[in-house]
């Protein structure tokens, strides 16, 4: 197996491997890769869905995050809807967060009662245990017309440069494999490590001990009318969540192997104190080419990434293409195991 280096990622070059503990320990090299280059390539990888979810579930300590949100089977027929409804709203926090589901001043109770009755109705699955072929759920992302409301989410539009990390608590990692007429289609990753790296001294000097406000906004993504109700509802519940909606965060991150980087998420209403100028002075100086990977998939191939100083985003891409386009996508943590995130960011 070789790693090779490049200034934004790295890519692993192997063969999908075929038995469960060799999954496993290609988990555990791409966690270490993970925080070592941030963004790993695999290409060509198994499309079946139980593989990828092995592959993603073998990365985190705690496995898969997303669980709850994968609505879909991998040919798009989408779950019980009442229970995916469930389970995207209580993807909107964690017993750990101690946050309630929607608007707080209700003080409607988030607890393990809640959390078993969820469970009972949408099981966690280990992928592991799955013997079928295509049997673990995912969460889709096109914008194929199937069913009545489509089959996954992100269907259609831009996306500006973001990272998907939006509270505290939730995952730092996110994988997506492309499955399905993804060729003619980019998603680009910008790397903010060599990017802090290589800031001229002023503009270091600007970002020094400041720290960035957000308020989450999910209009601004992209046109929410055109998203699947499942994601619509998602993110309103999130919008909804008092607790979770606000955000501050130190601009300079710091991952468990210490590499520094910078958090930044202008969608959602970044801005920094005392430093009017700065979001945008930082957007041309990190998203130049030379930090930016743009990977033009190729089906099968499989892209991990950290979420807390790397950013993504999708440029316009016919609507036709991305009618046809899927791709799988899970989360999971990488730093964020024990509230790494939280820690390095309470005041
Ligand atoms: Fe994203």
């Amino acid at each position: 197996m070789d790693t090779l280096i490049h200034p934004t990622h790295c890519e692993i070059v192997v063969d999908s491997p075929d038995n469960d503990d060799d999954i496993r320990e290609l988990g555990r090299i791409c966690k270490e890769w993970l925080l070592n280059k941030q963004i790993v390539l695999l290409r060509k990888q198994n499309t079946d869905s139980n593989y990828f979810a092995k592959l993603s579930e073998s990365i985190a300590r705690d496995g898969i995050y997303n669980w709850r949100q994968c609505s879909w089977m991998p040919n798009g027929d989408l779950i019980e809807l009442p229970d995916q409804v469930a389970g995207n709203i209580g993807y909107t926090t964690t017993p750990e967060a101690n946050n309630d589901p929607w608007n707080n001043s209700k003080k409607l109770a988030w607890n393990s009662t809640t959390a078993a009755a969820i469970d009972k109705t949408l099981p966690r699955i280990n992928p592991f245990d799955l013997k079928e072929p295509n049997t673990y759920p995912v969460q889709r992302v096109t914008g194929e017309k199937k069913g009545k409301f489509g089959g996954g989410i992100f269907g259609t539009g831009d996306l500006d440069w973001h990272c998907n990390l939006g509270n505290y608590y939730e995952a730092d990692g996110v994988g997506l494999q492309a499955i399905k007429d993804a060729g003619d289609a980019s998603t680009f990753y910008a790397n903010s490590v060599p990017a802090l790296k290589e800031m001229p001294d002023e503009l270091r000097a600007r970002c020094e001990g400041k720290r960035a406000t957000f308020l989450y906004d999910h209009k601004k993504w992209s046109d929410v009318s055109k998203m699947h109700p499942m994601q619509r509802i998602t993110m309103q519940f999130l919008a909804l969540n008092l607790d979770r909606r606000e955000m501050e965060m130190n601009l300079i991150q710091k991952n468990r192997k210490g590499i520094e980087g910078i958090y930044f998420h202008r969608l959602n209403n970044m801005k920094i104190e005392g430093d009017e100028t700065l979001v945008q002075d930082l957007y041309e100086w990190m998203f130049q080419d030379k930090y930016v990977y743009e990977h033009r998939w190729e089906t099968g191939d499989i892209i991990f990434m950290d979420q807390l100083i790397t950013q993504h985003k999708r440029e316009f891409v016919a609507e036709e293409l991305l009618e046809k386009r899927v791709l799988h996508r899970f989360t999971f943590m990488v730093n964020n195991d024990d509230e790494w995130v939280k820690e390095q960011n309470s005041i």
